[in-house]
């Protein structure tokens, strides 16, 4: 990407390079790369000369409008209503509103911005956070979205104390990564879900035990966890609760394979009311997808700082990285 310089047309230093969608659609389909308009900042906001930009599985629920209720949260039923994606970023605090004073020019930071995708992007202060120089710019970017999910899994809905046993099923994915990582920190027994070939990296992320979702069943009867985090797959309510000590908690934080229409997300939907039912000393289901992405990113602001002093020091969770700038 290039870099603007006094010498360039006042349109250009207005302008800059993004990835920009029209349509929902597969990403190859629909991305492209185009000149726009810079974005412009209010009173209270930042603006980020973006160095990397994290890719979540959000992303990708955004740029193909799937699963459909997508859509009716606000992103636009036809077409996505705003142009660049992308929320996960790392950057250089380029310009702040009159009311800003968590930040100055040239701070480098990390969080949640809204259209990371671009070398520009707008932010709130309180989902920003400095970065320490022990995380590069590409690190960094990939911390946000996931790590505040699994943050807010493992302690907030999850419970999880020192000692308890703790299935993390999606275990070597953006959350799942996390929440191992996370939940070894509190002190749990980790057992990790994940296909064969990602088996190394969740044991070697601290898990005490990995089960090969291709070829064993997380339901054997033999073993019960005080707590499930549920991050892939789509597995009946009814299997989940089987493996759940009587006290159990279930946290349903998401899964890919319920189709186009629901994704899933029917369990986020029954799981309660099935709780109620079951009562103890059967299992509690609590989920955070219900919640929604944008409810837990708006509570990024009270868990920002301990989440990034959590997670940080945990790992890099191996993600995909897009945006990088060789020159920064
Ligand atoms: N509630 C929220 O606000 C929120 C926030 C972030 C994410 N989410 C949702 O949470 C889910 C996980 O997100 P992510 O970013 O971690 O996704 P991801 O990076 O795509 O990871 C998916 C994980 O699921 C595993 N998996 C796939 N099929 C499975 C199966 N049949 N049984 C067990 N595990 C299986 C994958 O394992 P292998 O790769 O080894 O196959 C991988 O570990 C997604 O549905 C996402 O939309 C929700």
């Amino acid at each position: 990407m290039k870099t603007a310089t006094t010498d360039q047309p006042a349109k250009e230093l207005a302008t800059m390079q993004a990835i920009v969608q029209d349509a929902y659609g597969e990403a190859e389909d629909v991305l492209r790369l185009e000149q726009i308009d810079r974005p412009a900042i209010g009173d209270s906001e930042v603006l980020l000369r973006v160095h990397a930009g994290g890719v979540d599985r959000g992303v990708w629920h955004l740029v193909t409008g799937l699963p459909y209720p997508v859509r009716l949260a606000g992103y636009g039923v036809r077409a996505p209503k705003t142009r660049v994606r992308g929320r996960e970023v790392a950057g250089r605090v380029e310009a702040i509103g009159k009311d800003v004073t968590a930040f100055q020019v040239g701070d480098e930071v990390f969080g949640i911005a809204e259209g990371a995708f671009a070398e520009y992007a707008c932010a709130q202060p309180g989902k920003l956070a400095r970065r320490p120089e022990t995380l590069t710019a590409i690190q960094a970017a990939a911390v946000s979205v996931s790590a505040l999910t699994a943050l807010q899994a493992v302690r907030d809905h999850g419970h999880l104390q020192a000692g308890q046993k703790v299935l993390v099923i999606g275990a070597s994915g953006g959350v799942g990564t996390f929440a191992v990582q996370i939940a070894k920190a509190y002190g749990a027994e980790v057992t990790g879900v994940c296909s064969t070939t990602k088996m190394d990296l969740v044991e070697s992320i601290g898990a005490d035990h990995v089960i090969d979702y291709t070829r064993a069943d997380i339901a054997d009867g033999a073993h019960r966890y005080d707590v499930i985090l549920d991050a892939g797959g789509n597995r009946p309510l009814r299997q989940l609760r089987g493996a759940l000590t009587p006290r159990g908690s279930l946290v349903i934080v998401g899964g890919e394979t319920g189709g186009r229409w629901l994704g899933g997300f029917d369990r986020s939907l029954r799981a309660p009311v099935l709780s109620r039912f079951v009562g103890p000393p059967s299992a509690t289901c609590k989920q955070v997808r219900l919640a929604g992405r944008s409810s837990l990113i708006s509570a990024a602001d009270q868990v920002h700082w301990r989440c990034h002093r959590d997670a940080m020091g945990l790992g890099d969770a191996g993600r995909v990285w897009v945006l990088t700038r060789a020159d920064l």
